[in-house]
């Protein structure tokens, strides 16, 4: 076999924060070979994408990063690898497709057949490609490559098995499986030794957990144990697994971050069916009610999707209910996409029109942009304390960044704080994106 080591590696990630795990997992397989990274795609011998499959932008970013990559490297020899959700979402196409040159293909329970995989391009021309779904496969024994930083990753469970039927993940992802909270607990104390802060505890359905008798309630008390990690933040929740204990921990943990993500999709009964979200409206706002009595102060976050199939306007004005009703803190909100495999593509058409589509989501938008801003500014004259952050590499020079537990951002004058401080900031400006404010005297 030809000596692949020491073959210089390029990944790029698009997609969740999943996604950007399982990056840090292929990198910690690859250079357990002696394969190294490097963060010029003209550099590399090998190029991977780790892809996302949830809507139909996602896909078409991926195809058009392909050709510019294979252009801007002018006929160099590399091998072209894709990993992650399209992968298994979209198979035949990949596999059959000549013109796409792509040289390796691996789903996300296939990482560690990577070595394999590349290998194998080395020594033949065909496609190489592993793309079955584990129900086991949690990758508990390895221990990822961690991008550094303040906040940390980490997958408690891989799959999901809600099958909301707009979603891709259950068949690019497959099913729902848990690690042990030793197993989990055993990665948060490396990552404490290595000098992260914060974690951000991931799975496609996060409060779904579950490992023999320990739920995820139990997973954050034991996660909370672990000393010099300060902070702890969780995605993707759904709204149907917070029973009242879990409510009680994010509440009086002090380590548990006051946020929680509650994803809508959308505020009309009928439409909630067809989504097969098992929740209604009324049960929505019950769960809000109930998550803000129970943790003052908490933020809420959400996510809606516009135009699913033969949502009307008078349904949609739900979700405008909900939203008006709630107040979320701040909303992502996408245009439905149809994604193939899952039941809505197989059974109901997606006859919302684009231009519908796109009048909904300008509506939502707006709407929720005056009320992050009316929520923002009612942080002005508050002090939080704040964990500072690198910031990104185009912001000014003169500010610094960092959370408040809600998560939201806050920017300060630079004055000498390094991302890992706790700084107490009081608010004295808002805008729909950030606080501003200044560091509080003593
Ligand atoms: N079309 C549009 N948005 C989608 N989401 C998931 N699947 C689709 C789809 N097919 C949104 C949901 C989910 C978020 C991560 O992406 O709102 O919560
Ligand atoms: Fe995209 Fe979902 Fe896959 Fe994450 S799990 S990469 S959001 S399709």
């Amino acid at each position: 076999m030809i000596n692949i080591k020491n073959r210089k590696v390029f990944i790029e990630t698009y997609g969740c924060q999943m996604n950007e795990y399982d990056t840090e997992l292929v990198k910690a397989i690859l250079s357990k070979e002696g394969y190294s990274f490097v963060q010029d795609e003209l550099a590399a011998d090998i190029v991977m994408l780790n892809t996302c499959a949830i809507r139909e932008h996602a896909h078409r970013k991926v195809y058009g990063r392909i050709h510019e990559i294979k252009h801007n490297r002018n006929g160099a020899p590399v091998k072209f690898g894709l990993l992650g959700c399209m992968a298994t979402n979209l198979r035949s196409e990949l596999l059959e497709t000549q013109n796409l040159k792509i040289d390796f293909i691996a789903g996300p329970d296939s990482y560690k057949r990577l070595p394999d995989l590349i290998a194998q391009c080395y020594e033949t021309e065909a496609k190489h490609y592993d793309l079955t779904l584990s129900e086991y496969e949690t990758y508990s024994d390895i221990y990822p490559q961690h991008k550094k930083g303040v906040n940390a990753w980490l997958a408690v469970s891989r799959g999901c098995n809600n099958f909301c039927t707009f979603c891709v993940v259950p068949y690019t992802r497959g099913r729902e499986r848990s690690r042990s909270p030793e197993n989990v607990v055993e990665e948060v104390q490396r990552l404490a030794a290595e000098g992260f802060k914060q974690v951000t505890l991931l799975g496609q359905n996060v409060n779904s957990y579950r490992h023999e008798e320990a739920d995820f309630a139990h997973l954050l008390e034991k996660v909370s144990e672990v000393k010099g990690i300060e902070r702890i933040r969780f995605t993707s929740p759904h709204p149907k697994d917070f029973p009242r204990h879990l409510l009680k921990v994010i509440a009086t943990n002090p380590k548990v971050c006051k946020q929680v993500h509650l994803p809508l999709q959308a505020g009309n009964n009928r439409i909630l069916e067809l989504m097969n979200r098992s929740y209604t409206k009324e049960e929505f706002l019950d769960l809000v009610a109930e998550t803000r009595s129970t943790i003052p102060g908490v933020a809420l976050s959400t996510d809606i999707i516009v135009g699913f199939c033969s949502e009307t306007n008078a349904e949609f004005e739900d979700t405008i209910d909900v939203l008006q009703r709630v107040e979320f803190d701040w909303a992502f909100t996408f245009k439905y996409s149809e994604r193939k495999q899952t039941m809505a593509s197989r059974k109901f058409p997606d006859d919302v029109s684009d231009e519908t589509k796109k009048e909904r989501i300008m509506r939502l938008t707006e709407i929720q942009k005056e009320i992050t801003l009316k929520k923002n500014q009612a942080h002005i004259g508050e002090t939080y304390e704040v964990l500072m952050e690198e910031g990104a590499p185009t912001n000014p020079p003169d500010i610094s960044v960092g959370r408040a537990d809600n998560n939201k951002l806050i920017i300060i004058p630079k004055n000498g704080h390094v991302p890992g401080d706790f700084v107490d900031i009081r608010i004295t400006g808002a805008t729909p994106h950030a606080l501003k404010g200044t560091p509080a005297r003593s």
